[in-house]
């Protein structure tokens, strides 16, 4: 099976996909930006659930049920705040896609929306960011043959255009 990677402009809580990726912060008990538009779409079992997880490391994943979401599952992330770049936000960035993946892997999902992590609050440059998320995506589709479908969802026309261009540069679409 080939995986398939979309770049989309939408609000990704509308997605009926396997699972949504979550931007969230180390309580994961709720914010602002997707993970409070996350929250409102769900509906408040989530954050029950959310609260029996003990938290979130940053660059680590884990999966709730998407409950009042199209989706099925959420899988909920931490990527870094950025700094400077010199504080290990690359590798920081990089392993919250990784373990997205992973967790996706071993649920046997088929597919999963992603927003762009740490790129609005967290204040991750987004060129930057779409390169790491699209370079994980790419060792995705080699390691998980499980995965049909990867979508990366950006809210802004903006940003989808600057997924658009990194894209093209890696040679992916
Ligand atoms: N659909 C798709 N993309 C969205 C949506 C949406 N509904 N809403 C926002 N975005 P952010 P972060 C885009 O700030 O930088 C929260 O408070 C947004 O335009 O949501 O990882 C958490 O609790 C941007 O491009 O996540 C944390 O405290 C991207 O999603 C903190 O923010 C990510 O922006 C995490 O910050």
């Amino acid at each position: 099976m080939i995986t398939k990677i979309e770049i989309v402009q939408d609000d990704i809580t509308t997605l009926a996909v396997d699972a949504i990726v979550n931007a969230a912060n180390n309580t994961l008990l709720g914010g602002g930006g997707v993970d409070g538009a996350i929250h409102k779409a769900a509906g408040p079992k989530l954050l029950q659930e959310c609260a029996g997880l003990g938290g979130c490391n940053t660059g680590d994943a884990k999966l709730t049920k998407g409950y009042g979401l199209p989706a099925r599952y959420v899988i909920h992330t931490v990527g870094p705040v950025w700094k400077d770049g010199q504080h290990g936000e690359p590798a920081l960035l990089e392993s919250a896609y990784r373990r997205c993946f992973e967790v996706a892997q071993q649920h046997g999902l088929k597919s999963i929306a992603f927003p762009a992590i740490s790129a609005g609050v967290y204040g991750y440059p987004m060129r930057q960011a779409a390169v790491i998320a699209l370079r994980a995506a790419l060792t995705a589709t080699k390691n998980n043959p499980g995965l049909e479908r990867i979508i990366f969802v950006q809210f802004s026309e903006g940003a989808q255009q600057v997924y658009q261009e990194t894209a093209a540069k890696l040679g992916i679409l």
